[in-house]
């Protein structure tokens, strides 16, 4: 079965050769080894542009598809579609794709429905290598509306039938060799970015056949400046995270943090890992479990880490789920003013979310996560196959946080999750996907709004039901676990968004009803003996640090995959909404 989202196999070195220039075009122009680049992905991705760019780059010739198959049929493609119909288009187009892969190595641009046939696609995999030039619905209907030659566009609705292409083809695009997001900034950032994944994914290949032929390692990156890191995906990231921490820190002291459940099960490949390596190392444990994000466990951690001698320029490893990777990038955060932080999260919780974007604390009595700072780590390895170990609870909780970035923006995601998610579960190759999909997701609204100014905010769709729910039953695990409670809070926040009005009643249905058929919670009744009142839960609301001057703000949605930030919501509406949730039954 083909993945889900583009994967990119195999990754190792990680060069600092950040722009595109030098030694990296050298490396990918010999790692092509005389294949051609073929760009695929929706009108309005920027495949002509960009093409154009990599070829200059590269110093290789570029063609686009499109104007091949124009010069080819002397007439526009307009035309062709009226005249021709779209059947003898697309063979057209077939033979053009054909003849360009056989004429040397060429950076190729593709029309937005040409990785639509099996054959092309199948040709590209055998002689070329491929990217996804993935950009958001708003990016490309911005662009598109500019132009009148695309008669696909030609309908009474162009916004609609947009989604509803990138809905069909985007399974398709995800089996791209490589995945590069476009967005609204200058070209050549985007080709800086695109050399750099083919380089890391082709160093990885070349690894990978040396080592464990075959490993799957996707890569993200999270762009931040001087402060970018990259984020692999994959199996045996454990047991090969020594080289590839030795590779950005080199010779680094490290200290490992991880907790009592984690520890029998990966601090020893961990450790010898870091041994083969060369790098020096010490470990503390903490007990699992929220409990340890607290002022006690801090300074424990603090102390274990300073008593390891780890200097500004060594590094602090948390291995473990969201708690052990909140707790220890607020040590590394504080230790000696800051020291370097790896992420190894071992939960699905902490893969697609808790891990990314840099926020790290502890819970004050006052309420959770209120003390803390943002933190990068310089790496993340998230060990696809350290989740077999995790508990079907946990791992099923995990994944209310991944159906997040389809509801959030994602709406294809969503729709592919609802058909997938057994693979996922089953750890087949949609799991690595599915996670690399999400921290795509994350990464992309971290890089614009790192310390939660603006739009980082839509991550918390669902988060304050979550958290007041999650307060009201004293942050028991045994009752509720926090992705759980998010299960139950994106539930809430579709409903409480057809109550007000913005979203309609079957979106919210259809959310209600994945969430049920993976076995999660939906209905404030699940929760094992939760007595709060309406009352309660806007009391526990209103103390979540998101609240700004007695106003409530919220996530809604106008629909799967359009979320949106809600200012000023009257509590009035919420306490409607509480009374009538909690009348339902489970
Ligand atoms: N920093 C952020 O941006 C962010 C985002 C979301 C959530 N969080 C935080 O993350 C925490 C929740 O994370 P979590 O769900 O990972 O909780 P967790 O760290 O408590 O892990 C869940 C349980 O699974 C166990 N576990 C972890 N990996 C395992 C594995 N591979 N095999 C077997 N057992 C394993 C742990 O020991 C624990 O018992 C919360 O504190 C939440 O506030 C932070």
């Amino acid at each position: 079965m083909p993945p889900l989202y583009s994967r990119i196999t195999g990754v190792n070195k990680l060069s600092g050769d950040k722009h595109g220039t030098g030694d990296r075009v050298e490396r990918v122009k010999a790692a092509l080894a005389g294949r051609s680049v073929v760009l695929v992905g929706m009108m309005g991705a920027g495949k002509s542009s960009i093409g154009r760019r990599l070829a200059q780059r590269l110093s290789l010739p570029f063609a686009d598809a499109d104007h091949a198959i124009e010069s080819a049929a002397g007439m526009s493609i307009p035309e062709i579609f009226a005249q021709h119909g779209e059947e003898e288009f697309r063979k057209g187009e077939r033979r053009v794709i054909a003849r360009l892969l056989g004429d040397g190595q060429t950076i190729i641009a593709t029309g937005g429905g040409a990785f639509q046939s099996s054959e092309t696609r199948e040709r590209v995999a055998a002689q070329a290598v491929s990217v996804w030039l993935k950009a958001d619905t708003d990016v490309l209907l911005r662009r598109v509306r500019k132009r009148s030659n695309r008669p696909m566009l030609h309908t009474d609705d162009p916004e609609a039938t947009l989604k509803r292409l990138l809905l069909d083809r985007a399974p398709h695009y995800a089996t791209a060799t490589i995945t590069v997001q476009s967005r609204d900034v200058p070209h050549d950032v985007i080709v800086d970015e695109l050399l750099e994944t083919l380089d890391l994914h082709m160093q990885g290949q070349q690894t990978d056949a040396q080592t464990e032929a075959g490993a799957q390692i996707a890569t993200v990156r999270v762009g931040l400046e001087e402060r970018s890191y990259p984020i692999l995906i994959g199996p045996d990231l454990i047991r090969t995270a020594g080289p590839r921490i030795h590779e950005i820190l080199p010779n680094a002291a490290c200290c490992i943090v991880t907790d009592n459940n984690v520890a029998p099960l990966y601090l020893a490949a961990l450790q010898a890992s870091l041994d083969a390596a060369g790098l020096r190392h010490a470990h503390v444990i903490v007990p699992a479990g929220e409990s340890s994000k607290s002022y006690a466990m801090f300074e424990q951690v603090c102390d274990a880490v300073i008593s390891a001698k780890i200097e500004r320029g060594d590094c602090v490893i948390a291995l473990g789920g969201g708690v052990i990777g909140d707790l220890t990038g607020f040590a590394a955060a504080s230790v000696r003013r800051g020291v370097q932080f790896v992420q190894i999260p071992t939960s699905l919780l902490a893969q697609v979310d808790s891990s990314v974007g840099g926020k790290t604390g502890i819970n004050s009595r006052h309420g959770k996560n209120l003390i803390g700072a943002f933190y990068q780590p310089r790496l993340v390895l998230a060990d696809s196959g350290a989740l077999n170990t995790l508990s079907e609870r946990e791992f099923r909780a995990g994944y209310a946080e991944v159906i997040k970035y389809g509801l959030i923006d994602d709406a294809a995601f969503f729709t592919l999750l609802e058909t997938q998610w057994r693979d996922l579960f089953a750890g087949g190759p949609t799991r690595i996907a599915a996670i690399e999909t999400a921290c795509r997701a994350k990464a992309a609204v971290v890089a614009r709004d790192e310390r939660e100014e603006g739009d980082r905010a839509l991550l918390n769709l669902g988060h304050t039901f979550a958290h007041a729910f999650e307060r009201l039953v004293g942050y028991d695990g045994t009752r509720l676990v926090h992705g759980e409670a998010v299960a139950i809070g994106l539930v809430a926040a579709f409903r409480f968004s057809v109550q007000l009005g913005h979203c309609p009643g079957q979106d919210a249905s259809r959310v209600e009803g994945h969430l049920r058929t993976v076995g999660l919670p939906t209905e404030i009744a699940q929760i094992p003996g939760f007595d709060g009142t309406a009352e309660q839960i806007l009391d526990a609301m209103a103390q979540d640090k998101k609240v700004k001057r007695g106003q409530l703000t919220f996530i809604l949605a106008r629909g799967i995959g359009e979320s949106f930030i809600a200012r000023g919501v009257e509590a009035g509406d919420v306490r409607h909404y509480l009374e009538d949730a909690l009348t339902r039954t489970a």
